[in-house]
């Protein structure tokens, strides 16, 4: 017997069928080390600038595409990053990384077509994808954990884009230069846009080096650009980011953008310019947090039988393997079960599985308290392992 036919999408249905990404978020007695949200408060330049904007009367409807005087910085600083020239209409800023992401892959990507995802990585692509009717195919990694660059040669043919995320979310990993280039003569060769998602460029250990897509010439007409504000300057509640990309790509990105979320907050847009126009050590100094952080979180996993990770180079995240015989959904109920939140690696692709995220943005008392509870997790079996 068949029931009342279904009063939701099916755009909507394969999202929900997909998607792997949490819809609640565990209680306050659990160690938060599942989520991507920096504690420390957002700097004071960047809260002044707010406070200023409005009582300066910036409590209007903002240009649909962005404040004008925002686009304009964030195109000089592409410039100069790039070293080769952007405008402000090749920016568009929207709340959020998120929205850039969305609005860029709804602008480009129409049914059927094939949008290739090295995994594992942010779990949004994919559902971006499926949004636009696009089918995300996922990319194995290569032995060695990097993208496998043959693989993508031969996925390539009929592709309509390919996307980065760097440093990685979930991994930590970046891309070396000679990496890029190869991904730009592929793309290139196939007529395959790239969208680079940077969210974390400014949280590059020192040992690391971080290039980024839009040093990559050979990318520049394929290129699109997403980022937020969200974690280099701890402004996850802001909701603030940007796309920037070639000239038609960028028009119709602000089309979708215009249609879906309308422009962004005023105020916060003048916030957002103080906090890209504003000399500061701000970034600096808290990478330092992180990199104090990051070793209290190798420290405390590198040692436990059958356990296993690359020492993150950027982000905010250890990706590690596990040696108990669950899914990594299974996984992260057990780690809860320890009181301690986790992300089930599968959220990351299927790459992921047999893999959890542990995130460190947390305050170094509570990271530690988290990590003793994950290693309690890690070296006792599960109730689900036991059971015959
Ligand atoms: C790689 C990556 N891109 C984008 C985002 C989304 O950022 P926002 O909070 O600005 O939407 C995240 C958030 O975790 C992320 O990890």
């Amino acid at each position: 017997m068949t029931g009342a036919p279904s009063r939701t999408s099916r755009v909507s249905q394969t999202i929900k069928q997909h998607t792997q990404r949490p819809s609640s978020r565990p209680g306050p007695t659990v160690s938060p080390l599942h989520v991507g949200d920096p504690d420390f408060a957002t700097p004071e330049f960047i809260t002044d600038a707010l406070c200023a904007a409005v009582r300066s009367g910036l409590t209007h409807y903002a240009q649909p595409q962005g404040d004008p005087l925002l686009r304009e910085a964030l195109a000089a600083d592409l410039s100069s990053r790039a070293r080769r020239p952007y405008s402000d209409r090749q920016v568009i800023v929207t709340a959020g990384g998120s929205p850039a992401i969305n609005s860029a892959i709804l602008a480009v990507v129409d049914p059927g077509d094939r949008v290739l995802i090295p995994n594992p990585t942010y779990s949004l692509y994919a559902d971006s994808t499926r949004l636009a009717g696009g089918v995300p195919e996922y990319l194995p990694p290569g032995r060695d954990g990097r993208i496998d660059l043959e693989l993508l040669e031969r996925r390539a043919p009929g592709a309509r884009l390919v996307v980065l995320c760097q440093p990685g979310n979930p991994t930590g990993g970046v891309y070396t230069r000679g990496e890029l280039e190869q991904i730009a003569r592929t793309s290139a060769e196939h007529g395959l846009l790239v969208l680079s998602d940077e969210a974390y460029d400014h949280i590059v250990y020192h040992h690391a080096t971080f290039v980024s897509a839009l040093e990559i010439d050979a990318l520049a007409d394929r290129l699109i650009y997403c980022q937020t504000l969200s974690k280099t300057f701890a402004m996850t509640g802001w909701r603030i980011g940007y796309v920037a990309a070639p000239p038609d790509v960028a028009a119709a990105a602000g089309l979708i953008h215009r249609t879906y979320n309308g422009a962004v907050n005023s105020a916060v847009q003048r916030a957002a310019l103080a906090a890209v126009t504003t000399p500061s050590t701000w970034p600096a100094d808290r990478l330092a947090d992180y990199e104090r952080r990051r070793k209290i979180a190798v420290d405390a996993l590198v040692d436990l039988p059958g356990v296993s990770f690359e020492e993150p180079d950027g982000a905010f995240y250890v990706f590690l393997r596990y040696p108990h015989a669950l899914s990594s959904r299974q996984m992260a109920g057990h780690a809860l079960a320890h009181g301690v939140g986790v992300r089930s690696g599968s959220e990351f692709g299927p790459a992921g599985e047999g893999f959890v995220r542990i995130a460190f943005c947390v305050e170094d008392a509570q990271l530690t308290t988290g990590l003793a509870r994950l290693r309690t997790a890690l070296t006792t079996d599960s109730p689900q392992e036991l059971t015959p």
